[in-house]
């Protein structure tokens, strides 16, 4: 085999792998991100909810929730309003029942709702938010 040759495969070869490139760029692995462990060193009474600037935890009769206050419209931080007991999102007016269930507005899907892990000897949760 000449030098000449083998130039030309090594060209050929660079040629190849350029074009196919962007074929196979999207084909990522993904890598898996833990999600963000919030705590929070209170426990709530039946009906009693908490709410913290990312979520509302809230103590339902079956055990506790946590809902994402991200409204799944344009990703505003939606308010909840005690005296109605549900979410108002101050962008577009989109409305969710207290538990993130979608009532009106242009969001169409319910709020998002987190995992929550009630600690041991009621001193708290731990909320997990995915990243
Ligand atoms: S961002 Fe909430 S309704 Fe548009």
């Amino acid at each position: 085999m000449t030098r000449r040759n083998i130039l030309k495969r090594w060209v050929l070869f660079g040629l190849l792998g350029g074009l196919s490139y962007p074929l196979f760029s999207f084909w990522k692995e993904e890598r898996y991100r833990p999600p963000i462990k919030k705590r929070v060193s209170k426990w709530l009474k039946p009906g009693e909810f908490l709410i913290e600037p990312e979520f509302l935890l809230l103590m339902a009769e079956d055990g506790p929730i946590a809902i994402s206050r991200k409204c799944t419209h344009l990703g505003c931080r939606v308010n909840f309003l005690k005296e109605k007991g549900e979410f108002l999102c101050p962008c577009h007016q989109s409305r969710f029942t207290k538990d993130g269930k979608y009532i009106s507005g242009p969001a169409k899907k319910d709020l998002k709702r987190y995992k929550v892990k009630a600690l041991k000897d009621k001193k708290g949760f731990i909320i997990y938010m995915p990243r």
